[in-house]
């Protein structure tokens, strides 16, 4: 048993608060991981808001590095000190996606319980009540217990800020346009929305040596952090859509090629569609709530062979692409570190939580000493 402070959603709409548990020790193909460091992304925001009903109580958090700490009986795969990142989906490994290779598309990965594989719980709080980990990972919290397959190991010498990020929205960015879309050199491609997801976005255009890379977003400052990674050209995206698209065809010789939608919201949804030249492809990465519909024209849609692509994780295979990622980091091709502008501690996640709805600010990571 080990004694940990995690930030513990009780109910949803009402504050994440820092809560002593205890963390069970790991089992036959578990590790314990301590976290270095967990990402605040939007989709915890959400959780935390309510906009995606989530069972409680639930330990937050699902972008998270470390190290192993210890392993359970069978453990192969790692040891003691291994640094790693954590994944937010563990594959069943027997369902139609798994077995057909598309394990991001896993119809019913454990992580969906927010438990291990065969449903324990690995926190109980002070009065021996189980508590759910989040994505069954719940990496806001000093230490968490996961599957094996949960904790992919990396290389010696990335930051774990770094290593944190690669768990979602490095992964869910960059693999959209490397993966999902798999856009070639010299294509023209726009991002909609400039969080951490839509930065990685376009770190994955830059990567793919695309010759136009246009960053749109409703906040100035975001436009220039797209920039610092590779953006050739920002716009200003208002309700007004007719104009930005016009703006945006006009940087792009008639439309972009690619269009990746980073915020998970039915307008900008539609404006990428819009936006498309002949033979052009949306690209939805950003997550809305449930219910959300959009609506298109669908004469054009076939009349000009466009395509809509729908991009969960960036068609992630954890175990594949999480060095591959740390890699091009390391190689200065993917530089991940500037998507952080804010290292906090656990206690002020709810002030995280503002700023992120407020617009504010680039990546904020919570670290662990
Ligand atoms: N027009 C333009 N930009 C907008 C608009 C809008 N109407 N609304 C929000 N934005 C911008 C914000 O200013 C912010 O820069 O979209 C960006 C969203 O970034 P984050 O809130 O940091 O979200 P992120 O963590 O990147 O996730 C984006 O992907 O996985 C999903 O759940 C996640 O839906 C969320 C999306
Ligand atoms: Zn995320
Ligand atoms: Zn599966």
């Amino acid at each position: 048993m080990t004694a940990i402070r995690a930030a513990v959603l009780r109910a949803a709409g009402e504050p994440a608060a820092v809560e002593r548990l205890t963390l069970a020790e790991p089992r036959a193909g578990e590790v314990r991981v301590r976290i270095l460091a967990s990402g605040v992304c939007h989709s915890d925001l959400h959780v935390r808001d309510g906009d995606w009903p989530r069972p409680t109580p639930l330990a937050m958090g699902h972008e998270g590095a470390g190290v192993v700490e210890a392993v359970g009986p069978g453990v192969r795969s790692l040891s003691v000190g291994q640094p790693v990142a954590l994944s937010w989906l563990v594959p069943c490994g027997v369902c139609r996606s798994c077995r057909t290779g598309r394990v991001w598309a896993c119809l019913d990965s454990p992580s969906f319980r927010h438990r291990m594989p065969d449903g324990a719980t690995v926190l109980s709080a002070a009065d021996g009540a189980q508590v759910l980990s989040y994505c069954g990972i719940g990496t806001m919290a000093e230490a968490t217990v996961v599957p094996e397959a949960a904790a992919i190991a990396l290389p010696d010498g990335l930051d774990p800020s770094v290593a944190a990020l690669i768990g979602c929205c490095v992964s869910t960015g960059v693999g959209a346009v490397l993966k999902t879309a798999s856009v070639p050199a010299g294509a023209s491609v726009a991002v909609i929305g400039l969080g951490g997801v839509g930065l990685s976005c376009v770190i994955g255009a830059a990567i793919a040596g695309a010759s136009r890379i246009v960053a749109l977003d409703r906040v100035p400052a975001k436009l220039d952090a797209a920039r610092a990674v590779g953006a050739t050209d920002g716009l200003i995206s208002t309700e007004d859509r007719a104009a930005t698209v016009e703006a945006l065809r006009d940087l792009t010789d008639g439309g972009p090629d690619f269009v990746f939608e980073a915020i998970g919201r039915v307008s900008t949804v539609e404006l990428a569609i819009e936006c498309l030249p002949l033979g052009g492809t949306a690209i939805v990465v950003g997550l809305t709530p449930f219910e959300a519909r959009a609506s298109f024209g669908v004469y054009p849609l076939v009349d000009g062979s466009r395509r809509i692509l729908g991009s969960n994780y960036g068609f992630a295979d954890p175990a594949i692409d999480f060095p591959r990622y740390a890699a091009m980091h390391l190689a200065g091709r993917l530089p991940a570190e500037r998507l952080i502008d804010r290292r906090i501690g656990l206690d002020d996640l709810e002030g995280a939580f503002d700023r992120l709805r407020a617009g504010q600010g680039l990546r904020q990571v919570l670290v662990f000493d």
